[in-house]
């Protein structure tokens, strides 16, 4: 399956403008992930950010099969291997580089990728 375009955070029911800091590069170490949430009244939309190799990753923190964060708690998203991203709930894994799901449930599907820029020591909405 085809992944779909990325996603600008404007678009969403929270509303994130372009140019809202998601996180500061230095919060985010080589293999370093952050679990990020914005609220607008009853709206809630979670993110994911991976550090990998050195090239930042944004997706958003839903799992294609269920729902579900990738992440049961914390800023961990790698698995045990440091080369995919896992599920916590029933153990997809996903390529960091594109979002594709290369094993489990969900596999062939993609996270959905989120619109962003690195500048000025962090990463921001477009
Ligand atoms: S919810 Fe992620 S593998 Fe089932």
């Amino acid at each position: 399956m085809r992944a779909p375009p990325p996603l600008a955070l404007e678009d969403t029911a929270v509303g994130i403008p372009p140019g809202t800091l998601l996180v500061k590069l230095d919060d985010l170490p080589e293999h370093g992930g952050k679990d990020i949430v914005f609220r607008e009244g009853t709206h809630r939309l979670q993110l994911l950010v991976q550090r990998f190799d050195g090239q930042f990753h944004v997706y958003e923190n839903r799992c294609p099969h269920a729902g579900t964060p990738l992440n049961l708690f914390g800023d961990r998203f790698l698995d045990t291997t440091n080369k995919r991203l896992i599920c916590r709930t029933h153990g997809a894994l996903f390529d960091p580089l594109t979002g594709l799901c290369v094993r489990g449930p969900c596999k062939g599907d993609h996270l959905r990728a989120v619109a962003f820029e690195v500048r000025d020591g962090g990463l921001y909405s477009l």
